[in-house]
């Protein structure tokens, strides 16, 4: 049997205790060079990353720069449909909608409307636009948007007419207030309303649909109606030229100066 030696802990020498401070030190020495470098390589990055120093970009951003399309960082436009998606076929049933709120308000409440009336499988009259709230403005559907544009750029989703069929006109409507935020299915069942209905009419068309758990394809057609089809009416986009370019002008007269 082998008998386990003891030994009493000896007092370490000074010499030993200079030597394991001395390694104590290198070891964090060393992690200390570790971690700047590893900080310098990701600071490296980030100012590699395009979002990072927008500020300082834009401050030594020349002029003429200034002026053209933002750079896209390579993210894409959602637009396109899915494989799945099919073309629009016109349907007897209409659906007319008076816009509420603000310009933006109403753009949105707009493509919502585009997407909601191909949930339902109607056929969209030109809104009108708000004349009472807040929006004190004349202003027609015509007026602000390219109405044209409007209809043809969603021909393929649905089917847009810029005004309710003579028949039509003095036929009892179901007048809805659509609960906001509603789900896909809420206006599925919302479809009920052509038992008896020919035409319903929305009163109210902001936040009228939920942001999530959509269809991908309703998505991207709000994507669709907001950014391509609701352009702005030729005079007003001509206007903002002219708005746009004088004040690059301005810019560039006060760049040299
Ligand atoms: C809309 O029409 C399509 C094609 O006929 C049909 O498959 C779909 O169920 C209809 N949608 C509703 C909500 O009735």
């Amino acid at each position: 049997m082998v008998q386990r030696g003891y030994h009493r802990p000896r007092p370490p020498s000074p010499h030993a205790i200079k030597l394991n401070l001395i390694l104590i030190f290198a070891f964090f020495f060393l992690v200390f060079i570790f971690y700047t470098r590893q900080w310098h390589l990701l600071d490296d990055q980030r100012k590699q990353q395009p979002f990072s120093d927008e500020h300082s970009q834009t401050d030594r951003m020349p002029d003429a720069e200034l002026w053209d399309a933002p750079p896209s960082y390579g993210l894409r436009s959602c637009v396109k449909p899915t494989s799945r998606y099919k073309a629009a076929t016109g349907w007897d049933h209409y659906m007319t909608v008076r816009s509420n709120g603000g310009l933006n308000q109403m753009r949105t409440g707009i493509a919502d409307m585009v997407a909601v009336a191909r949930i339902m499988n109607a056929t969209l009259v030109i809104p009108q636009l708000d004349k009472r709230s807040f929006w004190h403005d004349s202003s027609t559907f015509s007026d602000i948007f390219d109405e044209l544009h409007f209809i043809e750029t969603l021909q393929e989703d649905v089917k847009i007419v810029k005004e309710l069929p003579q028949e039509l006109a003095n036929v009892p409507r179901a007048r809805k207030h659509f609960t906001s935020w509603a789900s896909t299915s809420y206006y599925e069942d919302m479809t009920q309303l052509w038992k008896e209905y020919q035409v319903i009419h929305v009163a109210k068309s902001d936040s009228r649909l939920a942001n999530n758990d959509l269809p991908l394809d309703i998505q991207r057609l709000r994507c669709r109606a907001l950014y391509h089809a609701l352009r702005f009416s030729p005079p007003i986009e001509s206007f903002g030229k002219v708005l746009s370019m004088h004040d690059a002008d301005t810019a560039e007269a006060g760049g040299a100066a």
